[in-house]
C-alpha cells in the first residue's frame, strides 16, 4: 500500500461520512467461518434458487449444475444433477459469434414447483434456451429429458436479467424472445398462449426485474380477476428529451386474459403499467428499479412491494428502497387516466395525458361485474374499441407514488442489488417489516424503517471477497436467509441476538427480533422467549436503556509508560454510530499533534512523565436527541521505573526497545500495554508500510492526511468530529484479527475510489451533474447541461455489471 493510496483511503473515509447521516450501519459483522457456505470446485453463477420447505431442500441453480440442499444447512449436499452444453450446440454457438467458454454455457435460470415431485427448468443451453422437467424422490435429483422449447421463456443472454413465475400450471415470463435480445416478450405459456404486442409503447429495450402474483379475485365485490404484476425499467417515452432516459415501471395483467377475438389475436388485453416514483436526496435522473419482494399480506389490499433503486448514472453512490401498496397501484391502473402518444411536429410523438372519453368497458381492465353485467364474460368478447384503445395506450398518466412519499431507506456506499422483507412480531405486539438488502460487494444490510426513521441495525458480510449478491431469498418460517452469488451460496439466520452482550447493546440494536432476557441475563431471541416470562425488554422506538440495570463500573487496566515511547490504549466501541470520547484526568482529549485517537483506540505519542494518570475511553452514542455515555475501557498510567524496580510493570504489558522490535510487536492479540517505540517522522511513513501493526500506520497517515486537507476541514469545522468518528468505525468491526483488517481496508479501496466524484463534489461547486429534477409526479425541470457528453452514459443499465 502506497502511503498516496492510504492517504485516499484514509481521506476518502472521512469524506465519505461527512455528508452521508443514514449510511452507517450501527454495527458491522465481518465474514464469519461459521457461516453456512455452498460452492462446488469448477462451478459458478449459484443465481437461481427455489426454496422447498416440503421436501426440506433448497433447490439451487448455478452455471450447468443443479443442487438440492439441506434447507436447514446448506452445507449438505443430498443430490445434484448436471445439465451440460453438448459439443454441438456450443460449436454452434461460437459460429454465432459468442465466447465458447463465457456465453455457450448452460446457465440455469428457471427453477419452478410444478406438484409434489415435479419442478420446470430453464437454462441458456449455448444462446439456445431450452427447459425440461426435473424431479427430486428418493433422495435424488433427475431431468425427465423431456426437453422444450425455451424461447420466451429463459433468455438466450446470460448476462441479461429476466423474471418469470408459475401460477398453477402457466409459466409468466419477461424475457427476450430472440437471439439478439431485441424482440422482449411477456409471455404466458399455457394452453392459451398469450404475449406483449411488439411495440416501443408496450416495451422500450426493457430490463426485467420481477413478477409476482396477487389473487385479487378473493373476496371481490367488483368480481375482479387475479393479477400478475411485473417490474422492470425501459426507455421512458413520456420524457421529452435530448438522450435516452430510462424509468422504471410497474406492469400488470390479468389472470385470466384470453386475448382479444379479432384485435389484439393472443395478445394482452389487460397489459397497464405506470411508472414509479422513488425519490432520492438529491436531484438526479428517475433511479432503476433493481429488485423487488412482495410482502404478502392475508388481505391482498395491504401487500406491499418493496423495491430497491440504484441511480441512473454511474456516478452516484446513492440507492434506495421505496414500497408501494398493492392498492395504491390497483387505483391507478383501475381509476387514473391514461396517457396518449400527440404528433407534434412532423414526425416528433409526445406523450401527454388522454382527455377524452374512455371506451366502456374501461380498456386494460380484467373481466369484471361491469364487463358481465354488459354480457362479455371472457376478453375474447370484448368490443374494438375498448381493445385498440389499449392497444395505443398501455401506459398510465400518473406515477405510483411510494407508500409513505418517500424512500424508506437511503443509502450511500456499494450499491444495493437484492431484498427481501421478513414481517416480524416484536415484543410490543406489533409488527416491523425488516428488511434484508444484499450489496454489490456482497453484504446484507439488515435495515428497519421505524415510523419514518431509517434504521440499518446491521451490515453483515457474506462473502470472503466482495462480490454481488445475485439472489436473496428468505424462508420466515425456518428465519433463514439464502445468498447467491458467482461464487457460491451462503445461509444467514435472520437474526443473532447474542452478538449483543450487554443489556444496553441489546436494547440499542433495536432489532425487532431480539429481546434482553434478563432472567437469562442474555440478549435473546424474542420467539425463543417463553411466554410466560415478563422479564424480557426490547425498547424499539424510544431506545429506553433505563430499562437495563445499572452497568458494572469498569475497572482501570494499570499501564506502564516509557518516557519518549508511543503508547497505545485499547478501546472498542459496540456501534458504528457512537462517537469514542477519550478523558484524561477529566479533560475531553481531541486528536492533535500529540494524541492520535483512531480505531483501536489512542494513540499517546513520544509519551512523556506529563502523561501519567487516569486514561477513560466513552462510547457516546446519541439517542434520540439524547446522548447516551458509557465509559467501556479505563487506563492508568505509571511511570516506567525501570525492570530492576519491578512493582509497576504490569502483566500485559510488552516493553520494546529498539526500533526493530516495531516489527516484532504481536499483531494477532494486541493486550492492553503494547507500546510502539520511537516518534514516528513523517518522511519515514512509507515504512509503515511494514509495520504489521496496521492501526498505527493508519493513524499516522491520518495525522497527515488532516493537516493536506487542513483547509477543507477548516471549511466543514463541524464536520470534523464525524469524519473521525467514521475513521473510528470503518474498521472498528474487523476488532478481533488485526490481519484481517489489513485486508478489509484494502477491499475498501476500490469503495474509495468510486466514491471519488461523489467526495469530491460538496467541494467544488460547478461539479454539478444534475440535469433533470424528476421530483414530484410528472413535473420535472430542465436545465442545459454544461456538459452534453457526459449524458451519453446516462441512457442503459449495463446488464452485465448489474448482475
Ligand atoms: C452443516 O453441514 C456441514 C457439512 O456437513 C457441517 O460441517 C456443519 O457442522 C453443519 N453445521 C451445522 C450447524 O449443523
Ligand atoms: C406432476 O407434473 C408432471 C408434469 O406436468 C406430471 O407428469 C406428473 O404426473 C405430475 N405428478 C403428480 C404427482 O401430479
Ligand atoms: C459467471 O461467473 C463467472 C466466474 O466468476 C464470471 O466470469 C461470469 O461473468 C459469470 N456469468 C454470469 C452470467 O454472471
Ligand atoms: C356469460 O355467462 C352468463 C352466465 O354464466 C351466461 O348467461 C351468458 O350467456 C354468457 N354470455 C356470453 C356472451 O357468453
Ligand atoms: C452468533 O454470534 C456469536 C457471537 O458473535 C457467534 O459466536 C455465533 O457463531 C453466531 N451464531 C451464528 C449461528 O452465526
Ligand atoms: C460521560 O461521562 C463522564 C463521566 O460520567 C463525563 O466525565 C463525561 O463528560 C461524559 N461525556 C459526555 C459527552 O457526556
Ligand atoms: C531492551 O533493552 C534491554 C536492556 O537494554 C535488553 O536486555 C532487552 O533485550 C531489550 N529488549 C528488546 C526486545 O530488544
Ligand atoms: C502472538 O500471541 C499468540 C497468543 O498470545 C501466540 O500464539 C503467537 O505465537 C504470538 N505470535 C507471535 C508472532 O509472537
Ligand atoms: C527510516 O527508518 C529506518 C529504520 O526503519 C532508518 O534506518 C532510517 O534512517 C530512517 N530514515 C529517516 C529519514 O528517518
Amino acid at each position: 500500500m502506497s502511503l498516496l493510496s492510504a492517504l485516499s483511503i484514509v481521506c476518502g473515509l472521512m469524506l465519505h461520512v461527512c455528508f452521508s447521516r443514514y449510511c452507517v450501519p450501527r454495527k458491522t459483522v465481518p465474514f464469519q467461518n461459521e457461516l453456512k457456505l455452498f460452492r462446488e470446485e469448477g462451478i459458478f453463477n449459484y443465481s437461481t434458487m427455489l426454496m422447498r420447505d416440503d421436501l426440506g431442500v433448497l433447490l439451487l441453480g448455478a452455471r450447468e449444475a443443479i443442487y438440492a440442499l439441506d434447507i436447514n444447512n446448506i452445507s449438505v449436499r443430498k443430490a445434484a444433477v448436471y445439465w451440460r452444453v453438448t459439443k454441438e450446440k456450443q460449436r454452434e454457438c461460437t459460429y454465432k459469434g459468442k465466447h465458447a467458454e463465457v456465453e455457450c454455457r448452460n446457465y440455469i435460470r428457471t427453477l419452478h414447483k410444478m406438484n409434489d415431485t415435479t419442478m420446470y427448468v430453464c437454462g441458456t443451453n449455448a444462446f439456445s434456451p431450452t427447459c425440461d422437467y426435473m424431479t427430486f424422490a428418493n433422495g435424488q435429483l433427475r431431468l425427465e429429458e423431456k426437453q422444450e422449447e425455451g424461447k420466451g421463456k429463459c433468455p438466450f443472454d446470460p448476462f441479461q436479467r429476466y423474471s418469470s413465475l408459475m401460477v398453477g400450471n402457466d409459466l409468466f415470463s419477461a424475457t427476450s424472445i430472440n437471439f439478439l435480445g431485441s424482440e422482449p416478450v411477456v409471455l404466458r405459456s399455457s394452453n392459451l398462449a398469450l404475449r406483449t404486442e411488439f411495440k416501443s409503447s408496450w416495451l422500450s429495450e426493457p430490463n426485467f426485474v420481477y413478477m409476482d402474483f396477487v389473487g385479487e379475485s378473493f373476496e371481490s365485490p367488483d368480481g375482479d380477476d387475479d393479477k400478475v404484476y411485473l417490474f422492470f425499467s425501459e426507455n421512458a417515452m413520456e420524457y421529452d428529451f435530448y438522450s435516452k432516459v430510462a424509468v422504471s415501471r410497474v406492469a400488470r395483467v390479468c389472470k385470466g386474459d384470453m386475448g382479444g377475438q379479432r384485435t389484439l389475436q393472443r395478445k394482452w388485453t389487460s397489459f397497464l403499467k405506470a411508472r414509479l416514483d422513488c425519490s432520492f436526496p438529491e436531484p438526479s435522473l428517475p433511479p432503476i428499479v433493481q429488485d423487488v419482494f412482495l410482502l404478502k399480506h392475508k388481505n391482498w389490499r395491504k401487500s406491499v412491494f418493496y423495491a430497491v433503486f440504484t441511480p441512473q448514472s454511474s456516478l452516484s453512490q446513492v440507492s434506495a428502497v421505496c414500497a408501494y401498496s398493492v392498492s395504491d397501484i390497483g387505483e391507478i391502473f383501475n381509476e387514473g387516466k391514461f396517457k396518449t402518444p400527440v404528433v407534434v411536429e412532423t414526425s416528433h410523438v409526445k406523450w401527454v395525458m388522454y382527455t377524452g372519453e374512455v371506451p366502456v368497458p374501461r380498456p386494460g381492465a380484467c373481466i369484471n361485474n361491469v364487463a358481465r353485467k354488459m354480457g362479455m364474460n371472457r376478453s375474447l368478447d370484448l368490443p374494438d374499441k375498448t381493445l385498440q384503445f389499449i392497444r395505443d395506450r398501455p401506459l398510465m398518466d400518473e406515477a405510483v407514488r411510494p407508500l409513505t412519499g418517500a424512500p424508506l431507506l437511503v443509502k450511500r456506499g456499494p450499491l444495493l442489488t437484492r431484498i427481501v422483507v421478513d414481517c416480524v412480531l416484536a415484543l410490543d405486539g406489533q409488527s416491523y417489516d425488516v428488511m434484508f438488502i444484499g450489496t454489490e460487494n456482497g453484504y446484507i444490510q439488515k435495515s428497519v424503517n421505524y415510523a419514518g426513521e431509517m434504521f440499518i441495525i446491521e451490515e453483515i458480510q457474506l462473502t470472503e471477497n466482495p462480490e454481488p449478491i445475485s439472489i436473496l431469498r428468505l424462508s420466515s418460517s425456518k428465519g433463514q436467509l439464502y445468498a447467491g452469488s458467482e461464487f457460491g451460496a451462503t445461509q444467514m439466520p435472520v437474526s443473532n441476538c447474542s452478538r449483543y452482550e450487554s443489556c444496553v447493546d441489546c436494547i440499542l440494536a433495536r432489532d425487532p427480533y431480539c429481546a434482553w432476557d434478563s432472567s437469562a441475563d442474555q440478549c435473546s431471541s424474542v420467539s425463543s422467549l417463553s411466554s410466560s416470562s415478563n422479564e424480557a425488554v426490547q425498547s424499539l422506538k424510544e431506545r429506553d436503556v433505563s430499562l437495563c440495570p445499572p452497568p458494572d463500573p469498569v475497572a482501570a487496566v494499570d499501564f506502564t509508560l516509557v518516557p519518549q515511547n508511543n503508547i497505545q490504549l485499547p478501546c472498542q466501541l459496540h456501534s458504528n454510530l457512537a462517537q469514542v470520547h477519550w478523558r484524561f484526568s477529566d479533560r475531553l482529549l481531541h486528536s492533535d499533534s500529540k494524541y492520535y485517537i483512531y480505531s483501536g483506540g489512542l494513540l499517546i505519542l513520544s509519551a512523556s512523565e506529563s502523561d501519567v494518570g487516569l486514561y477513560a475511553c466513552d462510547s457516546v452514542e446519541e439517542i434520540n436527541g439524547r446522548t447516551y455515555n458509557r465509559t467501556v475501557a479505563a487506563y492508568h498510567l505509571q511511570l516506567y521505573s525501570g525492570p530492576a524496580a519491578g512493582g509497576s510493570s504490569t502483566p500485559g504489558t510488552e516493553v520494546t526497545n529498539s526500533s526493530d522490535s516495531i516489527h516484532s510487536v504481536n499483531t494477532t492479540a494486541p493486550g492492553p500495554g503494547v507500546l510502539i517505540e520511537g516518534p514516528l517522522a513523517p518522511e519515514n511513513q512509507s515504512d509503515t508500510g511494514r509495520v504489521t501493526h496496521l492501526e498505527v500506520a493508519v493513524a499516522v497517515l491520518s495525522l497527515l492526511c488532516i493537516s493536506l486537507m487542513g483547509v477543507i476541514f477548516w471549511m466543514w469545522n463541524r464536520g470534523h468530529w464525524e469524519c473521525f468518528k467514521f475513521v473510528q468505525s470503518s474498521s472498528s468491526s474487523e476488532a478481533k484479527r488485526q490481519s484481517a483488517e489489513y485486508m478489509h481496508i484494502q477491499n475498501r479501496t476500490s469503495e474509495i475510489k468510486l466514491l471519488g466524484p461523489e467526495c469530491g463534489r460538496p467541494c467544488s461547486a460547478n461539479n454539478n451533474h444534475t440535469a433533470v429534477d424528476f421530483k414530484g409526479n410528472g413535473e420535472h425541470h430542465f436545465t442545459p447541461m454544461a456538459n452534453i457528453s457526459s449524458l451519453d452514459g446516462l441512457g442503459y443499465i449495463n446488464d452485465e455489471s448489474e448482475i
